[in-house]
């Protein structure tokens, strides 16, 4: 699938068969999140990849919203390591960045998926910290269920040309009834 294709046309899959998910695809997902850009490279990304039922179950139960886990065959708990970052404000972001691309590399490839939220609500992150053992000093970020669509989802075309604004916030946007032929001083005195 081209780029642009995978882009348009993933959306979030919470309905899966009972099809587990090979080693092969799995390592397709995590190789397209590890090759996110972070701040300073500093990859702050690690994983805890979930396909044992009980702990799925558990994990489906950690937020309000992550029910898709319980029927999932996979799961991914997106952890930040915190320990020694040289841009310390920036791990969540990295790890935001990763989590799409393993979303589009899912769909790519013909799996489905759909990210569920964590950081930075803390008795969420206290949740799965619990329930996926994960030691001080590393940070859940986000949970990640993978599997294959249950159902095909249509795409959507979100593109909104009114919240793009050029050169400046007061700038013109895609579509506005503005003269761009006015002279400047014209156009703020009439
Ligand atoms: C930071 C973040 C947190 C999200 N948390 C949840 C969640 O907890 N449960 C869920 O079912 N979907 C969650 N989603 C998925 C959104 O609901 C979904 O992306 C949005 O409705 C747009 O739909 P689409 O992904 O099909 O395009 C989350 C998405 C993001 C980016």
């Amino acid at each position: 699938m081209e780029a642009i294709d995978a882009i348009m046309t993933r959306r979030s899959v919470r309905q899966f068969t009972p099809e587990p998910v090979s080693e092969a695809d799995v390592e397709v997902v995590l190789r397209a999140a590890m090759a996110a850009p972070s701040a300073g490279n500093e990859r702050p990304w690690r994983f805890v990849v979930v396909t044992e039922r009980e702990m799925l179950g558990r994990l489906a139960k950690a937020t309000p919203f992550a029910g898709a886990l319980a029927g999932a065959p996979l799961g991914l708990v997106v952890c930040a390591d915190r320990r020694s970052l040289k841009y310390p404000g920036l791990w969540a972001i990295d790890c935001s960045a990763a989590i799409e691309n393993a979303l589009l590399a899912a769909h790519a490839i013909g799996l489905g998926g759909v990210w569920i939220g964590v950081h930075p609500i803390a008795p969420l992150v206290w949740n799965v910290r619990r329930i996926a053992g994960v030691p001080k000093g590393i940070d859940p970020v986000s949970l990640v269920a993978l599997g294959h669509p249950a159902k095909p989802r249509e795409p959507v075309d979100r593109y909104e040309p009114g919240w793009v604004h050029r050169q400046r916030w007061d700038g013109p946007s895609p579509g506005d009834e503005r003269d761009e032929t006015l002279p400047k001083q014209e156009e703020d005195h009439a």
